[in-house]
């Protein structure tokens, strides 16, 4: 099954990959929201645009995203206010409420068809016991002093469960990924280079070269808009890579639920989406770190749709990557001591409205204009009373797997130990290996070493992926790279022949 948003992909548009040397003002690797909207904004100033998308446009999180705009934050907005106080938080919703205008103006200035509809939210407790009223009490506080209009929900607004919870109007939801496909439409219109399956290899900062397999882009500035930076940078040592899920279905009867729903059951988010005539309820949620997952997580989400709605079919299911900074906010800005380097990550699971917001924020700077928001998100802050917590956390967890992976591996005795279906980490003749077995029967044989910085990767039965849970680089059962730092794939090994 497939991502509910490629419903009526038939009609993209397709760019070609990168062959030879080419030149341009500014490089963006990544097609995504962030990516794609970086060069919507320097398109309008004039400057030579090429993006390099390693897959194709919004392949990758944009596509795997909810499709939800929304000024507060996933996670809570009382938490931002507890850590940085009232000044921030509030500039948190001002930013994001500016940055979704932003997006209905775009989807409206370049006729976008991407089922955009404003819808309200809702965070909803399924139960009312003193310790959700009082997170209710908090989350009501942080909202009402960041300048949000919030109801009280007395009312059932889903068909179970006694619920308390808080409503925000305005909203939105959108198809993310015929929105970025629009935006590439629209800016490959004003001149800006898109060019698909042209994974970065390397980047030469000094010379200012970003190189893929058969080709290089020599730029004056670079835009890392992958999720998190290509290669290895010092911002990867404090955020947590995590997984997420979604499943969709077609309910029997009409009552498809509008809004945005969170529920704190711990957190499932639910939507409905309409398209061609035909309606879709999902649910994301099952969240766990990147290469520690252990349940068949899209099971799990057809039982929750199943236990509360009467479903007549399952229809769509896939996942996407999160990261989450230490200190609670992205970084959005010019990578440490590399002034023509430019990051955006940490989005957490709030990433399309970050994404966008983070692509005019890169542009303002290329050009030298002030940008109001930046101060509050640039990425080279040092804040290490907001961040310990954090990075002492997601370090020991990279120290862990670094050290007991490596102990804990067991030996293989034979590759027929592998039924169809099956994989796993272990020791060959002294090399750590990740093997999997396809359903027909194949063997894939890899180096289970990824390529970033040596930690081992473990393998994703929900995707089946090898996943590395030190910085999030994943990988397909060829080894090839899908998302992450890692510049580079797995290192093949042969089978053996009687395998
Ligand atoms: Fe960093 Fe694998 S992603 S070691």
């Amino acid at each position: 099954m497939q991502a509910i948003w490629k419903i009526g992909d038939t009609e993209i548009e397709h760019y070609p990959a990168l062959a030879g040397k080419r030149e341009a003002d500014v490089v963006v690797i990544g097609a995504g929201i962030t990516g794609l909207t970086t060069a919507l904004q320097l398109a309008e100033d004039g400057s030579r645009v090429i993006v390099l998308e390693a897959l194709s446009v919004g392949e990758g999180c944009t596509g795997g995203s909810t499709g939800n705009l929304y000024s507060p934050l996933a996670k809570g907005l009382s938490a931002i206010r507890k850590k940085w106080g009232d000044d921030v938080s509030r500039d948190i919703v001002t930013s994001r409420i500016e940055t979704i205008d932003f997006i209905e103006a775009t989807i409206e200035r370049f006729a976008i068809d991407c089922q955009f509809h404003r819808r309200p939210l809702y965070r909803l407790f399924t139960t009312a016991d003193e310790v959700q009223a009082y997170e209710l009490d908090e989350e009501r506080k942080a909202l009402l002093e960041a300048g949000l209009e919030v109801e009280d929900i007395e009312q059932h607004v889903l068909p179970f469960s006694p619920l308390q919870g808080l409503k925000i109007n305005d909203q939105a939801q959108f198809n993310p990924l015929l929105y970025v496909q629009g935006l590439a439409k629209a800016v490959s219109a004003m001149g800006v280079t898109i060019l698909e399956h042209s994974p970065v290899r390397d980047v030469d900062y000094k010379q200012g070269v970003v190189k893929t397999d058969t080709a290089a882009v020599t730029a004056r500035h670079i835009v890392h808009a992958t999720h998190t930076p290509k290669g290895v940078d010092l911002l990867q040592t404090g955020m947590l890579p995590s997984r997420e899920y979604g499943v969709s279905a077609k309910l029997n009867g009409e009552a498809y639920p509008e809004g945005i729903f969170w529920m704190l059951d711990p957190f499932h988010s639910l939507r409905s989406y309409r398209y061609a005539g035909e309606s879709y309820l999902m649910v994301i949620g099952e969240k766990h770190k990147t290469g520690e997952g252990k349940y068949d997580y899209y099971q799990r989400l057809r039982e929750y749709l199943s236990q509360h709605f009467d479903v007549q079919e399952f229809c769509h299911q896939w996942s996407a990557q999160q990261y989450s900074s230490a200190d609670g906010l992205p970084y959005i800005g010019r990578m440490h001591a590399r002034d023509n380097v430019y990051v955006a990550t940490g989005f957490a699971a709030d990433g399309l409205t970050w994404g966008t917001l983070a692509g005019r924020i890169i542009a303002d700077l290329i050009h030298g204009r002030d940008n109001t928001w930046h101060a509050h998100f640039d990425a080279r802050r040092i804040t290490p009373a907001k961040s310990a917590g954090g990075w002492v956390k997601e370090n020991a967890s990279v120290t862990k797997h670094l050290v007991q992976d490596y102990l804990a591996t067991g030996k293989l005795k034979e590759f027929a130990e592998l039924a169809p279906g099956e994989a796993k980490v272990a020791t060959l003749d002294g090399e750590k290996l990740a093997i999997y077995r396809n359903e027909s029967g194949e063997l894939s044989v890899l180096s289970a070493v990824c390529p970033h910085m040596k930690c081992l990767v473990h393998w994703n039965a929900n995707d089946t992926t090898w996943d590395c849970p030190c910085h999030g680089s994943r990988f397909d059962t060829r080894g090839d790279v899908i998302e992450g730092p890692a510049y580079h794939a797995l290192e093949r090994r042969d089978p053996p022949v009687d395998s």
